[in-house]
C-alpha cells in the first residue's frame, strides 16, 4: 500500500498528479490553478471523461484550457465516452451546450494524444515509483474505475486519490440524494471507494462553501490578463444556475477545491470515515452514504471534507491565476 505523504519530501518536490476531468467551467479553473502552481504540482497528464458534456467536447475543452494556461505542452488523453453500465447523463443545463459556455475560447492547436486515457493512467502508475503519483478525478469516475478493473496491480501504487464528488449534509445536486459525478457512474464510484487507495473526498458539503461573489469575481477581472478574464466570465456564466437554484449566493467552485487541497491542505477540515456508494436503489442511486457520526463499524476509507476557509481559498486561487 502506498506510503503516507511525507510532508518534508513533498516540500522539496512538487506532487506528481494526473487530473481526470470533464470540463466544465469549474474543471477549467482547477486545471489553471494546477498549471499555475509548478512549485507544488507537476501535472503528468490530463485525462478526460464524458460527464458535464459528451467526450468529444470535454476533450476539446481540456486541450483549449491547457493552451490558455500558456505554461507549456500538457498531454491530454481522451478516455471513456460512457459510464460502465449506464446511459450517460450530462449537465448542459449547468455548463451550457459546449460545456464551457461564457467566453469564446480559441480552438486548441495541440492534438489529442493517441494513447487512451485508461492506458495512460495504468502505464504511468506502473512506471513511476510506487506511492508517488496522485490521481485527481474531477468528473465521473469511469476512467479511474476502468483502469482499476483492467489493472488491479495499480491500486497499491497510487499515492492518493483526491476527488470532487458526493455529498452528505448538502445532499444531492442532480437528484435529491446524489451529487452529479457520483450519480453519472455509481458503479465506477463504488469500485474507486473500495479500491483501498487513500481517498480524499471534496463533497458538496465543502464545495458549496467555495462560493464566488461579485468582489471575488472582480478580483479575477481586475487582473487584466486573459486567464483572469476567462475565469471571471466562466464564473459569471456558471453562477446563474446555482443562484437560480439555491438563491443569490454565487457559484460553487467545486473542482478547484481538489487542487487547492494539494497546495494548502490546511484550508480544509474533514473526518476520516466510511463512505459507501448506493448502486441499487433507483431512488437514492449514487448517494454517498457517509458515516460522519460513526454509527457503524464499517471501516473508514476516506478523508471526507466538511469545511474550508473560503477567504483563504479565494486568496490562493487569485494569487495563482494572476501568475498566468
Ligand atoms: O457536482 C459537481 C461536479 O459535477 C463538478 O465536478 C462539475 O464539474 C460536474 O462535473
Ligand atoms: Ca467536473
Amino acid at each position: 500500500m502506498a506510503q503516507p505523504v511525507n510532508q518534508d519530501e513533498q516540500m522539496s518536490h512538487p506532487r506528481k498528479i494526473i487530473i481526470d476531468c470533464d470540463p466544465g467551467q469549474d474543471d477549467a479553473i482547477a486545471l489553471l490553478l494546477a498549471l499555475a502552481s509548478p512549485e507544488d504540482i507537476s501535472v503528468l497528464g490530463v485525462t478526460v471523461v464524458a460527464g458535464n458534456v459528451p467526450l468529444h467536447l470535454t476533450e476539446r475543452n481540456a486541450r483549449a484550457v491547457c493552451e490558455l494556461a500558456g505554461t507549456g505542452p500538457i498531454p491530454v488523453f481522451a478516455g471513456c465516452d460512457a459510464p460502465l453500465q449506464r446511459k450517460l447523463v450530462t449537465a448542459e443545463h449547468v455548463h451550457g451546450a459546449t460545456g464551457l459556455d461564457g467566453p469564446p475560447l480559441p480552438e486548441p492547436q495541440q492534438p489529442l494524444e493517441t494513447t487512451h486515457a485508461v492506458d495512460f493512467i495504468i502505464e504511468t502508475l506502473r512506471r513511476e515509483p510506487s506511492g508517488t503519483v496522485t490521481l485527481c478525478p474531477l468528473g465521473p469516475l469511469t476512467n479511474i474505475a476502468t483502469a482499476l478493473r483492467r489493472a488491479p496491480d495499480i491500486a497499491p501504487r497510487i499515492q492518493e486519490i483526491v476527488l470532487m464528488g458526493g455529498a452528505y449534509f448538502e445532499v444531492g445536486n442532480i437528484t435529491p440524494a446524489a451529487e452529479f459525478n457520483i450519480y453519472v457512474d455509481p458503479e465506477a464510484a463504488d469500485i474507486v471507494f473500495r479500491c483501498g487507495a487513500p481517498l480524499v473526498v471534496m463533497p458538496l458539503d465543502v464545495t458549496h462553501k467555495a462560493l464566488t461573489s461579485p468582489s471575488r469575481i472582480r478580483a479575477f477581472r481586475n487582473m487584466g490578463t486573459t486567464a483572469g478574464q476567462m475565469v471571471a466570465e466562466w464564473a459569471d456564466f456558471f453562477e446563474r444556475f446555482d443562484i437560480a437554484k439555491y438563491g443569490g449566493n454565487g457559484a460553487p467552485l467545486h473542482d478547484p477545491c481538489v487542487i487547492a487541497w494539494l497546495i494548502r491542505p490546511d484550508l480544509f477540515t474533514g473526518r476520516h470515515i466510511n463512505v459507501e456508494i448506493e448502486t441499487r436503489s433507483e431512488l437514492t442511486l449514487g448517494m454517498t452514504v457517509a458515516d460522519w457520526w460513526g454509527v457503524t463499524d464499517r471501516t473508514p476509507n476516506a478523508l471526507f471534507m466538511g469545511h474550508l476557509d473560503a477567504d483563504g481559498f479565494f486568496a490562493l486561487l487569485t494569487e495563482r491565476i494572476a501568475r498566468l
